[in-house]
């Protein structure tokens, strides 16, 4: 069945010259299997960990693009600086800071859909230039489910087949998030927050900024504001080479499915 072999699916495929060729856009292709895995399941696009509902948003198909048009004017031009990814030019990529206060304005797809440029602009610009792509690009921290994963294996007298696999994850996810060229730390404004939880965001955000590696950060708290959830100096390192991104309206949440 065609539906079982078909691309349709690929973030690759706006860019992609084969796409509109239903012989050579498949699932066989070598970039489809390079984004998604052979299964459709794995791939770079897994490696990203970018929430499955939001996985193949890009920023021309992202819902929240209609009602936005400000955001998506910005959006549109700090994209197009990820090319800048390739040259040893002093200018660098820089962060953007996706907020609103009120909920489900399209932070979180926007974040995605960003994220998912960066990687699409290193897989096709790597390949141009006859270098080897990255396996992971690109890393989405969904901060609330590092914040569960925290809370598991820091609960008292939880038995270690519960803590250990959650510790593991946690770290991992701390690292990846530490080191990718470009990451996402969804929602970051948790209130709730133990100092240690906390001191691992910080211990996060400060080595993205001190080693110049752009991030887009979704929160309901203004970026001015920030202080008061984290210590000034954390929120002095957010701001560093960051603009703010204002998202407007009410909640759009249940509009799609
Ligand atoms: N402008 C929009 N038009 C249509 N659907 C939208 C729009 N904005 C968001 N949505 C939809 O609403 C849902 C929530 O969006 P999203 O998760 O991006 O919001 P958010 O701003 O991150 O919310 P929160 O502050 O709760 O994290 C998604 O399914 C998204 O597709
Ligand atoms: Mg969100």
């Amino acid at each position: 069945m065609s539906t079982e072999t078909n691309a349709s699916s690929c973030i690759l495929r706006e860019p992609c010259r084969q796409s509109t060729d239903p012989t050579a856009c498949t699932r066989l292709c070598p970039s489809y299997i390079a984004m998604h895995g052979a299964s459709g399941n794995s791939g770079r696009v897994a490696s990203a960990c970018i929430p499955r509902d939001y996985a193949i948003d890009t920023i021309t198909t992202a819902p929240p693009r209609a009602d936005q048009p400000e955001v998506y004017k910005s959006v549109d031009a700090y994209v197009s600086t990820f090319t800048r990814q390739f040259s040893d030019a002093d200018r660098r990529i820089k962060s953007l800071y996706l907020y609103s206060r009120e909920p489900g304005t399209g932070k979180t797809t926007t974040a995605a859909a960003v994220a998912n440029a960066y990687m699409t602009t290193h897989y096709i610009g790597s390949v141009q230039r006859g270098l080897q792509p990255s396996q992971r690009p690109v890393f989405f921290l969904d901060v609330n489910e590092w914040q569960t994963l925290f809370n598991t294996f820091n609960r008292p007298r939880v038995p270690d087949h519960v803590a250990e696999p959650a510790s593991a994850k946690y770290y991992a996810w701390m690292a990846h998030a530490k080191a990718v060229p470009f990451a996402v730390l969804d929602d970051i404004g948790v209130r709730d927050a133990t100092d240690a939880f906390r001191g691992d965001l910080h211990t996060v955000i400060n080595a993205r900024v001190t080693n110049g590696l752009p991030t887009v950060y979704t929160s309901n708290i203004p970026m001015d504001e920030l202080a008061d959830v984290f210590d000034k100096r954390l929120a002095d390192r957010v701001r560093d080479q960051c603009a703010q991104l204002t998202f407007k309206g009410e909640s759009k949440r249940g509009i799609r499915k």
